[in-house]
C-alpha cells in the first residue's frame, strides 16, 4: 500500500479533500492531515478502535496519551468533565491555535485515547483543513504527530509519505506547517497549572493570562507526566550536537577533534554563518524564534535523507522566546 496523497491549493481540490477524508475517518481508518504545528494521524477519538490503530501505525506505547483536536468550545466541553475559567480564558488568547490544555477527561474519552488516565489533552487548531474536516465529520479527532514513534515530527506532506506512506490511505498536503514544533502542552489538573510540554507559546504569554506557573523539573532526566517530555525524542538518525563558535577556524577545531570524516557535516546556523568549504551543507535559519522554529524539522529531515553523519546547530539564545527550540533541540540531540 502506499498512501494516495491529496492537494488543497484550489477550492475544488481543498472541499474534495476534506470529503474524503471525512469519509474514511467515518469508517473508522487513520488519515495524516496537515495541522498548523505539524502533521497529525488522526481518528475518531470517539472510537477505540480507530485509535488503535493509530498506535500500530506509530509503534506508540500504550501508556503515551494522545491529543483530542476539536473545533470550537462547545466540542472542547464534550471532550471534558469541568470546563474552568482559566480555560475559558487561555480559549480565548489562544485558540484556535498551537496550545493543548489538558484538563479532566468526560465519558465520551474512551481510554485507549488518555492511556486509562483521568485527563484528556485537546487543541483547536487553527490550520482550515484539519477544522473543515473535524466540522464535516462532526467528532473530535485523536492525532498525534504523524512519524513512527521517537522520531522526528513531520512538517510536509512528504515526510509522512517518507516515513508512514506504506501504512496509510490518504495524506492530505496542507503545505508546509506554519507553525513547525509541537503544541504547548498545558496542565489545568494542577494547581498551579503546569506546562508538560513547551512551545511557541511560551511560559510568560500563558502566565499572563492564568497568574502563576508550575516551575518545570529542575532535573533534566526525571520521568514527567508527559511520556513526550521524556529526554529522548524528535530524532534525527545522525550525531546531532548544539554549540557556540565566533568563527570558522574554532568551529573547525571542535569538528577535527571529534575525529569524525568532515564529508558528512551539515551546520545549521542563525548568527554565525560558517563558509561552505569542507561541509556537505550549511543551513541558514533566520535568527528568530519563529522563523527557526518552521524550518528546523525540515532541516533535520533533509539531514537524514542525505545522509549526514553529523548535524551541528548553532545554540539558541537563552531567551523565553527560544524555550521551545532549546527544548527540542536538546531531546533531539540526546544520546
Ligand atoms: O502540535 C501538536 O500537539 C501535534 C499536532 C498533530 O496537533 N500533536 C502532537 O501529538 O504533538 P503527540 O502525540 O506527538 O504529542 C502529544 C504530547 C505527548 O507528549 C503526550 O504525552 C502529551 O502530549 N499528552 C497528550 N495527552 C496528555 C494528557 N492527557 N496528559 C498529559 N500529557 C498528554
Ligand atoms: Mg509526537
Amino acid at each position: 500500500m502506499k498512501a494516495e496523497i491529496l492537494p488543497t491549493d484550489t477550492t475544488a481540490l481543498f472541499n474534495l479533500a476534506v470529503e474524503r477524508a471525512a469519509d474514511l475517518l467515518r469508517a473508522g481508518e487513520v488519515v495524516a492531515l496537515p495541522t498548523e504545528t505539524v502533521y497529525g494521524l488522526a481518528a475518531n477519538a470517539f472510537d477505540p478502535q480507530a485509535v488503535e490503530r493509530i498506535f500500530r501505525i506509530k509503534g506508540r506505547p500504550a501508556h503515551n496519551p494522545i491529543i483530542v483536536h476539536i473545533v470550537g468550545i462547545e466540542m472542547a466541553k464534550r471532550c471534558v468533565a469541568k470546563w474552568p475559567v482559566v480555560a475559558d480564558r487561555l480559549a480565548q488568547a489562544f485558540w484556535p491555535g498551537p496550545l493543548t490544555l489538558v484538563l479532566e477527561r468526560s465519558e465520551l474519552i474512551p481510554d485507549i485515547v488518555t492511556a486509562t488516565g483521568p485527563t484528556v489533552g485537546a487543541r483547536w487548531p487553527s490550520h482550515p483543513f484539519i477544522q473543515a474536516v473535524i466540522r464535516r465529520c462532526g467528532f473530535p479527532l485523536a492525532a498525534p504527530s504523524a512519524n513512527p514513534s521517537n522520531e522526528l515530527s513531520p512538517t510536509n506532506a512528504d515526510h509522512v509519505q517518507k516515513k508512514l506512506g506504506n501504512h496509510l490511505r490518504l495524506i492530505v498536503d496542507g503545505g508546509q506547517s506554519q507553525v513547525g514544533i509541537e503544541s504547548t502542552v498545558l496542565d489545568l489538573t494542577t494547581s498551579p497549572a503546569k506546562v508538560l510540554r513547551p512551545g511557541i507559546i511560551h511560559g510568560p504569554a500563558l502566565s499572563a493570562v492564568t497568574g502563576e506557573l508550575a516551575q518545570p523539573e529542575a532535573s533534566e532526566g526525571a520521568i514527567l507526566k508527559s511520556p513526550g517530555s521524556l529526554p529522548k525524542h524528535y530524532s534525527p538518525r545522525a550525531k546531532m550536537v548544539i554549540w557556540s563558535w565566533t568563527n570558522d577556524a574554532e568551529l573547525k577545531n571542535r569538528i577535527s577533534a571529534l575525529n569524525r570524516p568532515s564529508e558528512a557535516v551539515h551546520v545549521v546556523a542563525h548568527t554565525h554563518i560558517p563558509s561552505r568549504e569542507g561541509f556537505a551543507r550549511v543551513s541558514v535559519i533566520p535568527h528568530d524564534a519563529e522563523a527557526f522554529a518552521r524550518a528546523i524539522y525540515a532541516e533535520l529531515h533533509q539531514s537524514d535523507e542525505e545522509g549526514a553523519s553529523l548535524i551541528i546547530v548553532e545554540h539558541p539564545p537563552a531567551t523565553d522566546e527560544w524555550h521551545a527550540v532549546r527544548d527540542r533541540l536538546k531531546r533531539a540531540a540526546a544520546d
